[in-house]
């Protein structure tokens, strides 16, 4: 799986998967969120190196206070439950977005699985948690103007200052749920995933799904604006940047 290292996934559809059966939305969240490990297990066993998951957004803070506290208790448990298994497998555990609005209990527990996981060398496991795109666009930039004050930001430096700049772009992004839309999901490190819409909602996505997608997007070829000699972007990169000096030394513009 050398070529799809970073997956990310909209973890959607758990309101409608419950709707659908005469309960209340929380249920939904109840049963996705105990899908979650499962999914972790496979990305584990499939070789992959970070994986994203998208928990709560900026935005879901405008549902009912009941179902966010639900998501929020969620959150806690997940930790307390796997808290173990993530430390044996030698998990990274990381919480990207602002949680600064959780209660402390749950923000301590974060902490402090993020302190004792931070020099794992296994899977990249974060979890996207009161996460905007666009705020960490804001947050990256911020941090660069504060830092370097009158200077202009480059490609790198805004790479740089994300949230979790280590974990690089994003390969294959999957949106379950059946809508085809980002979210305000991770808009930069998506810049070149392979895009993947499924119809099947969280609750009911398995590792055999999950692990045929995998499989499925990394037989596609990904050409990166080239005409396909390339297999990653910085080497797209690279190659754009010779190719433009010589042709303009071609045409003379040089
Ligand atoms: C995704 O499921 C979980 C969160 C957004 C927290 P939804 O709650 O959005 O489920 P649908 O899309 O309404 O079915
Ligand atoms: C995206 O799902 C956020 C998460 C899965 C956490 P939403 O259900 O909130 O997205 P929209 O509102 O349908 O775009
Ligand atoms: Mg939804």
């Amino acid at each position: 799986m050398e070529r799809v290292k970073h997956i990310a996934i909209i973890m959607d559809g758990n309101g409608r998967w419950a709707t659908m059966r005469n309960r209340p939305r929380v249920w939904g969240h109840i049963r996705g969120s105990a899908n979650v490990a499962s999914i972790v297990e496979e990305a584990d066993r499939l070789g992959i190196k970070a994986l994203t998951l998208y928990a709560f957004s900026s935005e879901n803070w405008s549902r009912p206070f009941s179902e966010v506290r639900v998501l929020f208790s969620l959150l806690k448990k997940f930790i307390k439950r796997e808290r173990a298994r993530i430390i044996n497998n030698k998990i990274r555990f990381k919480i990207i977005g602002d949680i600064s609005e959780l209660p402390q209990g749950t923000q301590e527990l974060i902490r402090e699985l993020e302190q004792t996981t931070a020099y794992n060398q296994g899977l990249k496991l974060t979890f996207a948690f009161g996460y905007g795109g666009r705020a960490e666009l804001v947050y990256a930039m911020n941090q660069f103007i504060t830092q370097n004050p009158g200077q202009k930001i480059n490609e790198k430096d805004l790479s740089n200052g994300l949230y979790c700049p280590d974990l690089g772009d994003v390969d294959l992004l999957i949106r379950t749920g059946g809508d085809c839309r980002i979210s305000n999901f991770l808009l930069w490190q998506l810049a070149y995933a392979e895009l993947f819409f499924t119809q099947t909602k969280w609750p009911d996505f398995s590792p055999a799904e999950f692990s045929r997608i995998v499989d499925f997007v990394t037989r596609r070829e990904r050409r990166f604006g080239t005409i396909g000699e390339v297999s990653d972007l910085n080497e797209a990169q690279k190659l754009a940047e010779r190719n433009r000096v010589t042709i303009n030394q071609q045409l003379g513009t040089h």
